[in-house]
Order: structure tokens, then sequence, then C-alpha cells
């Protein structure tokens, strides 16, 4: 089982356990089932509302494996300035997923992760 832990400077801390593997708990879903206030509106990866920063704390140097950013989370990344071009196509080369996410299109699999809201 993954653990992510949720944090944000306005609330404390909190980790939960997620199931990994189950390739259908998006890092909102979670959030909303154990009551964390990320915000979001559209849930289907449209509005940029729910965009998170992710990282991996297996080890502070080790790059986040994560799932590849969707179609619509680049789409989105790009229009609301958290992703530029540039480093769209950093990310292609090494292959690696960008920290920034949208919650409600990122399914967490089998690593324990920092959501920051
Ligand atoms: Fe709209 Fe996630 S809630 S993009």
């Amino acid at each position: 089982m993954a653990l992510v832990t949720f944090t944000n400077p306005e609330y404390r801390d909190k980790t939960v356990y997620a199931v990994a593997g189950s390739h259908t708990q998006s890092i909102l879903k979670i959030a909303r089932e154990n009551k964390i206030a990320i915000n979001f509106e559209c849930q289907d990866g449209e509005c940029g509302t729910c965009v998170v920063k992710v990282t991996s704390i297996e080890a502070k140097d080790k790059p986040l494996m994560g799932g590849p950013l969707t179609e619509k989370e680049k789409t989105v990344l790009r229009s609301i300035g958290k992703l530029t071009k540039d480093e769209m196509e950093q990310m292609i080369v090494d292959d690696l997923p960008s920290p920034w996410r949208l919650a409600c299109q990122m399914i967490v699999r089998d690593e324990d992760l920092r959501v920051e809201y």
C-alpha cells in the first residue's frame, strides 16, 4: 500500500493509505474520502482548479515515478502556467512526470507520495 501525505501550510499534515494498483484512485478521490480540502470543480481535467504538487517521499533524491501526464493534464498545466513548452519537452525526453499534477487525473501507484495542495 502506498502512503499519501497531504500537506498544506494552513492545515496539519495528514497521511492516509491508498490502495496501490487499483488504478481507480485519483489523488482527488483519496483526498475527498479523507476529508482533505483540495479545491476542485470539474473533476474531469478541464478547469485546473485541483492542481497539486506531488513528490516522492521514499527517498529525497529519488525522482517521482508516477504515471505519465494525461493529455488533459498537459493542456491544462500549460494553460495555467505550471509547465512551459521547454519543461514539457524535457519531461518527455527524461521520461519523468512533472511534479505539478491535476489531483482529479493522477492515479496513485505503489509509491509513497507527498501532495502539496
Ligand atoms: Fe477540474 Fe481537476 S477538478 S481539472
